[in-house]
């Protein structure tokens, strides 16, 4: 009986050990998602047989999309989600014949051999506050790096500050962990252009409470920082009560956030507005 249960014991730690990639392994993948951005080539990527792929919050043909089409891209910035398996990667293709700017999270089975989801919010032209020539100046300005393991947050107050953000927009009053400084780069739009050393993320109140809903999170503790894809439910003027596809991709350092990066589609150019 006692040699059962330490056999069962062991059964399940060998189980949780397995379920969590490593970071090295989660770096090569997110590489070989850029490169395969980069050359039209989704067969860079190792893929399950029943990988689901979206864009846009649509399930479309990965033959088809724009991960089959070579883009340039100028800037790239990818986390590391080792509990979850998981990736995500920014990027930035200002001088591309067509210029994008893409936020695309990739889920991985539990030995992190194969991609079994991606999902990507791609905007362009016309989208919410659209710049990829200023998306490329400010996101290269800014700094991501390790955080010293004795500074780091856990994951819980990482998403907590990035959840704080997104709920203040249904209820005004409630507190946000804004640090000083603090930039958010919008579109192509930064907060901190005239004052880099000030926070110029506090948001003013929505014209009506918005509820933001269908988060799904990647988190990487060592960078301090979390991605929620969510549905935004204000921007489109013909769509008020439905959801465009937005992501916002938040570094925390010391539970206080430093940068917010608000991707979000427009279905009509720039939103009807
Ligand atoms: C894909 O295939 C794997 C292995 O057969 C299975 O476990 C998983 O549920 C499938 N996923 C979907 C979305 O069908
Ligand atoms: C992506 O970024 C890394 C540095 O983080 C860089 O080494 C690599 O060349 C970039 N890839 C492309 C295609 O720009
Ligand atoms: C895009 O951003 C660049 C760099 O900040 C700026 O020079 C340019 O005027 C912007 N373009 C538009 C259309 O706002
Ligand atoms: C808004 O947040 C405040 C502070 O937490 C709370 O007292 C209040 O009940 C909330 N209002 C609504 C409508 O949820």
């Amino acid at each position: 009986m006692m040699i059962y249960s330490i056999l069962l014991g062991c059964a399940g730690l060998a189980a949780q050990v397995a379920a969590a990639c490593s970071r090295e392994s989660l770096r090569e993948v997110a590489a070989a998602y850029v490169q395969a951005q980069a050359g039209g080539k989704p067969t860079l990527l190792s893929l399950a047989s029943n990988t689901s792929y979206a864009e846009n919050d649509k399930p479309v043909d990965i033959t088809k999309g724009v991960l089959s089409q070579p883009i340039t891209i100028d800037f790239n910035r990818s986390i590391y989600d080792t509990t979850q398996c998981a990736t995500f990667t920014e990027l930035t293709a200002a001088t591309s014949k067509h210029p994008y700017v893409i936020h695309t999270r990739m889920l991985l089975n539990d030995d992190g051999s194969k991609v079994t989801k991606i999902e990507s919010v791609v905007t362009d032209s016309g989208d919410w506050a659209f710049n990829a020539t200023g998306h490329l100046y400010w996101t290269r300005q800014e700094k991501w790096e390790a955080i010293p393991e004795s500074q780091r947050d856990t994951r819980a107050v990482i998403q907590a500050a990035g959840d704080a953000y997104l709920n203040q927009w249904g209820n005004s009053t409630l507190p946000v962990p804004l640090g000083t400084p603090c930039a958010r780069l919008e579109g192509g739009a930064y907060t901190g252009q005239s004052n880099p050393s000030a926070n110029t993320c506090r948001m003013g109140a929505f014209p009506q409470p918005l509820k933001v809903a269908d988060r799904r999170y990647i988190i990487d503790e060592e960078l301090g920082a979390v991605d929620i894809f969510n549905g935004f439910p204000w921007l489109e003027a013909t769509k008020p009560n439905g959801a465009v596809p937005s992501t916002n991709f938040i570094r925390v350092e010391r539970g206080m956030i430093r940068y917010i990066h608000e991707v979000t589609v427009c279905e009509t150019p720039h939103c009807g507005r």
